[in-house]
């Protein structure tokens, strides 16, 4: 489409994703990434990849000088609910020095479309399910908060230096490209979909159920699973929203799956038990996140091509069950 766009993070799982999206559609697309958890293998031919850490300030300044980019996407951040629970001076130092680095790089270098990789862990136990857009933000963890954190910063960025931006609150990224050129592929991996699909190979030990005492009707945590695409549509159509103003929206399907419900949804996938036993429950970890992407679908015309939990359990078991060992970077 003739426009030209940094990623950051972009060899990771939900930017490898809007990279390939992007080239799909004919974008220019330039990766920052120090393959800290990315990986070569998810960065299509062609892109241009800078193995370096957006924490050097230096060379961001560098890569915005020798492209011009018409936005930014940026993803590269630290993004474990539990590890942001263990070492949490981490998560926010980190998280919003290395943001700020980037959005200020961009400002400096007269970029001003900024695309936020942000979360539903904003928005803590919420009083309201499915959760609208404009809900309280009130995170029950470390890394909720240090992306709140970034969206305030954005938020005066937008009014000072006229930075537009776009947080994109997701709910549970899951599934891989269709295709299964790119999947998921954490280190170490914290995810229930690949942790259950792993357990269902035999690649991985039997699963842990964290909680079973939750307000639920099953009583374990109900989350709202987004394909990876699907994601990524929505990044691409947000940009078009910045042209007016900066906006926020929640990105999820609107439907909710108990752990139970998506234990099942493996088996019957893979046609295998996921060998599973119970636990407690994890910390920081809110009984129910439920999207309403209403101002999403409205003002952009967005709508989840993978609607139905069994879909996008398809692809990710037709992506692990290929590449049991995720990418073959891996010594
Ligand atoms: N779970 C288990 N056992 C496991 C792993 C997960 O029972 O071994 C449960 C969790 O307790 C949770 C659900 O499965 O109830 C989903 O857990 P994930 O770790 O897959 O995802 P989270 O909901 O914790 O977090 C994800 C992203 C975060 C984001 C959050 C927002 O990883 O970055 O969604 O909803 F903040």
């Amino acid at each position: 489409d003739g426009r030209r766009f940094l990623v950051t993070g972009g060899a990771g799982y939900v930017g490898s994703h809007l990279v390939l999206t992007l080239v799909e559609r004919g974008a220019e697309v330039v990766v920052m990434d120090d393959l800290r958890q990315g990986h070569r293998g998810a960065v299509p031919p062609g892109v241009e990849l800078v193995q370096d850490s957006i924490a050097d300030r230096r060379r961001l300044a560098e890569v915005f000088a020798a492209w011009k980019f018409d936005a930014v996407f940026h993803f590269a951040a630290l993004s474990l609910v539990g590890e942001s629970m263990r070492d949490p001076l981490r998560y926010c130092s980190e998280n919003l020095s290395n943001s700020l680095a980037v959005a200020d790089a961009a400002v400096k270098a007269g970029c001003l479309r900024f695309v936020l990789s942000s979360t539903a862990a904003l928005f803590g136990n919420p009083k309201v399910v499915p959760i609208p857009e404009e809900a309280e933000l009130a995170p029950t963890n470390a890394y909720g908060d240090s992306k709140l954190m970034v969206e305030k910063a954005l938020g005066w960025a937008d009014q000072v230096h006229g930075l537009r931006s776009a947080c994109l609150r997701y709910f549970n990224a899951a599934g891989a490209d269709p295709q299964g050129r790119i999947g998921e592929d954490h280190e170490p991996e914290t995810h229930l979909v690949p942790l259950a699909i792993g357990a269902a190979l035999g690649t991985r030990p039997p699963l842990t159920v964290f909680g079973t005492d939750y307000p639920t009707p099953d009583g374990t945590c109900i989350r709202d699973y987004v394909h990876v695409l699907d994601l990524a549509d929505a990044h691409i159509r947000v940009l078009d929203r910045l042209e007016q103003a900066s906006v926020r929206y929640n990105i999820g399907n609107g439907t909710g799956y108990s752990v139970k419900q998506v234990i099942e949804a493996v088996e019957r996938i893979s046609g295998r038990p996921v060998p599973h036993g119970f636990g407690p429950r994890r910390a920081g970890d809110p009984a129910m996140l439920v999207a309403s992407s209403a101002r999403l679908r409205q003002e952009t015309g967005w709508a989840p091509r993978f609607a139905a939990l069994d879909d996008i359990v398809r692809t990710a078991w037709d992506w692990h069950s290929r590449h049991p060992k995720g990418y073959d970077d891996r010594g």
